[in-house]
C-alpha cells in the first residue's frame, strides 16, 4: 500500500509533516490552500497524494480554529472522493477540547461534536498531542491517540539545577513526575490556600520550598496566560531562581505574551503545534518523532 504524508496547508501542520514523514520515511506532500475574499477557504490537493493508498494528513487546529476544522473536512473529502482508501488525521493541538460535558443544561459539549463529526467523515485513525482531556477521545469512536510529549521534550529543555518541577494541581502531578524523573529533578505539585481571615489566595508547593531553586512548570497549555502569570509571580517572591513552562500548547491567546513578560517567566518550551505567537518568550520544540511512533503502529 501505498502511504504518503500530507501537509494541511499552513506553516504548522506543513512543518510538522516534514518531521513525520522523516521519521516514518514516508513521502511527504502539502494541500495548497487559500482564502477567498469572502472568507471562505479554497483547498486544492497535491497531484502525489491523489494517486496513494493512504494518507497521513497533518492539519492542527490553531486559531482560527473553525476555519482548520473545515478545511481539515475539505481535504479528508476530497481525498476519499479520488479514491484514497484511508485517511488518518494527525491534528497536533485539538481545539474545542475544554468543552468536554454540560457544565450547565442543555449545553453543546464541542469536543464530542468535533470527534464524531470527523470519525463520521471517514478518518480512520485520530492522533493528538496532549488534548484536554483524554477520556474525551471515546467520542470517536475508532483508534484515538492522545500523545504526551513531555518525556521527550524533557533532555531538550535548558535550565541548571537546583531544578524543582512543579505541576500547576494535583490531577497533574503525573505528567510533572514523568519529566522530573526524565531530568532526575525533584517535583511537587501547587495547592492553592485561600486566608480565612483575608481571604486572600496563596499559591504554593504542596512540600518542597521553591526558594532558591530553578522551578519548572509542566502544564499541557498556556491559553490567556492568567494562570501561569500568577504562580510565576507568586513562585518569585517566594525566592525562586527562576520560573520556566514546559507546555504542549503555548496558545498564548490575546494579552498573554505581555503578561507573562510582566510577571517575569524566563522561558516557554512548547511543542511544536502551534504558530509561536512570542518567538522572544516561547521556543519551539519538534515533537514530531513522538507522534511517528505512535502513527507507525497504526500503520503497521
Ligand atoms: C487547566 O486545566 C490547564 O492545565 C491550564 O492551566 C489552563 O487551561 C491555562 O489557562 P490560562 O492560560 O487561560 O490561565
Amino acid at each position: 500500500m501505498k502511504t504518503v504524508v500530507v501537509g494541511g496547508g499552513d506553516d504548522v501542520s506543513n512543518a510538522f509533516a516534514a518531521g513525520l514523514a522523516e521519521a516514518l520515511g514516508l513521502e511527504v506532500y502539502t494541500v495548497y490552500r487559500k482564502v477567498f475574499p469572502d472568507g471562505e477557504s479554497y483547498v486544492k490537493l497535491p497531484e502525489e497524494a491523489v494517486s496513494a493508498d493512504r494518507v497521513v494528513l497533518v492539519r492542527t487546529m490553531a486559531p482560527p480554529q473553525d476555519k482548520a476544522i473545515m478545511e481539515a473536512l475539505m481535504t479528508i473529502d476530497a481525498l476519499y472522493e479520488k479514491g484514497v482508501e484511508e485517511v488518518f488525521l494527525v491534528a497536533p493541538y485539538t481545539a474545542y477540547a475544554r468543552q468536554d460535558r454540560e457544565f450547565t443544561p442543555h449545553e453543546a459539549v464541542s469536543i464530542r461534536a468535533l470527534l464524531r463529526t470527523l470519525r463520521r467523515a471517514g478518518v480512520k485513525a485520530y492522533f493528538t498531542i496532549e488534548i484536554h482531556k483524554e477520556e474525551s477521545l471515546k467520542h470517536f469512536e475508532g483508534p484515538a491517540f492522545s500523545i504526551s510529549p513531555y518525556e521527550y521534550m524533557a533532555p531538550r529543555v535548558r535550565v541548571e539545577h537546583p531544578i524543582l518541577v512543579l505541576a500547576p494541581d494535583i490531577g497533574a502531578v503525573d505528567r510533572a513526575r514523568r519529566f522530573a524523573n526524565a531530568i532526575g529533578a525533584e517535583y511537587d505539585y501547587i495547592v492553592k490556600k485561600r486566608d480565612r481571615k483575608t481571604g486572600d489566595i496563596t499559591i504554593e508547593p504542596k512540600q518542597l520550598p521553591a526558594k532558591g531553586k530553578n522551578v519548572i512548570i509542566v502544564d499541557d497549555i498556556i491559553s490567556t496566560g492568567g494562570t501561569v502569570a500568577k504562580t510565576t509571580k507568586l513562585l518569585l517572591e517566594q525566592g525562586a531562581e527562576s520560573v520556566t513552562v514546559v507546555v504542549a500548547h503555548a496558545l498564548l491567546a490575546g494579552d498573554a505574551p505581555r503578561l507573562l513578560h510582566d510577571a517575569g517567566l524566563s522561558q516557554v518550551y512548547a511543542a511544536n503545534t502551534l504558530p509561536n505567537r512570542d518567538p522572544s518568550l516561547v521556543e519551539v520544540i519538534d515533537v514530531s518523532p513522538v507522534v511517528a511512533e505512535h502513527v507507525r503502529k497504526v500503520l503497521g
